[in-house]
């Protein structure tokens, strides 16, 4: 099956999409550096550019589309401007790359969106009404949509996350795939012999560890079994009540990158070309390959019952 990749980012939705053995024929992403890790780990081609200007008619016909669009104007952490952020408009570029008018009748048999976990609730919960009417009404797709957690497919971090899953076929059945059980913990993925930079100072620890004040109260937890959500400004080091800290040698750490990809899915094969900072906002905003692969395998069954699944 080909599969065309919006917001390709270093390609955790790729992964989990090749992985189940469809086929990548055409990425896309606007970040430079995260265009050079995923040119270091993928076979196929990725296109740098703003989707907004790239002509829609250079964007290849294809059976599947994915796209884990920007989730800054719907986020909790972010002032939830919805649809009036130019970063939330990018779903009704991907409603018009989607368009008969562009795909002239071969509009791709599915369709998988992946957000934040608050897009459905966010303006109470008109935002995500009117991305299901542009689906649905406009586009013709029957659409399917639930939160799946991270850690219910076998990876120790809550992560939380809109799947949406849109089908050509108006009398398709579609079920969300099923959890596993969680027998890892953050421990098992924590490397042994980090560089001291990662280790707290003593000046920054009782800053990291304080509870959270004013207007966001929060309990500071370190050494979690479970990780808290990556994020994409993990870079910045936020207070021990948002983000991981683990203690190892009786001092105190943020995570290293490498922990970081291993906690989306990525194995140590994955090639980490670029800074800490910058491999800390990839894999804050990368999707977790081990779902994208449960949800690339149970649309793969569903396109085979529909008769439509078609090998590489
Ligand atoms: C949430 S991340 C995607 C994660 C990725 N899908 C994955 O599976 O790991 C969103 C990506 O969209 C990219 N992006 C944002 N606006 C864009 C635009 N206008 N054109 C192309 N890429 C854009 C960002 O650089 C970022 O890598």
């Amino acid at each position: 099956m080909n599969v065309v990749s919006l917001f390709s980012g270093v390609g955790g939705l790729d992964k989990g999409f090749l992985d189940a053995d469809y086929e990548i024929i055409w990425a896309n992403d606007f970040d430079k550096f995260a265009v050079q890790t995923y040119e270091a780990n993928y076979d196929n081609p990725i296109v740098l550019g703003d989707i907004n200007t790239i002509p829609l008619e250079e964007i290849p016909d294809c059976d599947v589309l994915i796209g884990g669009f920007p989730c800054q104007p719907f986020s909790m952490m972010g002032q939830q401007k919805g649809f009036e952020d130019a970063r939330g408009t990018l779903f009704f570029r991907i409603a018009e790359i989607l368009s008969d008018k562009i795909r002239k009748k071969k509009k791709p048999k599915a369709v998988i969106l992946e957000n934040v976990r608050s897009l459905k609730t966010h303006d109470k919960g008109n935002t995500y009404k009117e991305i299901h009417r542009i689906l649905h009404k406009e586009l013709g797709y029957r659409v399917f949509c639930d939160i799946l957690n991270s850690a219910d497919f076998g990876v120790p971090q809550t992560r939380n996350r809109t799947y949406i899953v849109c089908f050509d076929d108006p009398a398709v059945e579609y079920t969300f795939p099923k959890k596993v059980e969680l027998n890892s913990t953050l421990q098992d993925l924590l490397e042994q012999d980090v560089d001291d930079k990662y280790f707290l100072s003593e000046r920054i620890l009782p800053t990291i560890l304080s509870d959270g004040t004013g207007g966001y109260k929060a309990r500071s937890e370190i050494d979690l079994k479970v990780a808290r959500p990556l994020c994409a400004t993990m870079a910045k080091m936020h207070r021990a009540c948002q983000d991981n800290y683990v203690t190892q040698k009786g001092r105190v750490r943020r995570l290293t990158p490498r922990e970081c990809a291993r906690l989306q899915g990525f194995d140590d094969s994955f090639v980490i070309p670029v800074s800490d900072c910058q491999a800390y906002k990839q894999f804050g905003n990368a999707v977790t390959v081990d779902v994208a692969k449960a949800v690339a395998e149970s649309v793969k069954e569903t396109l085979k019952e529909l008769g439509a699944w078609v090998e590489k």
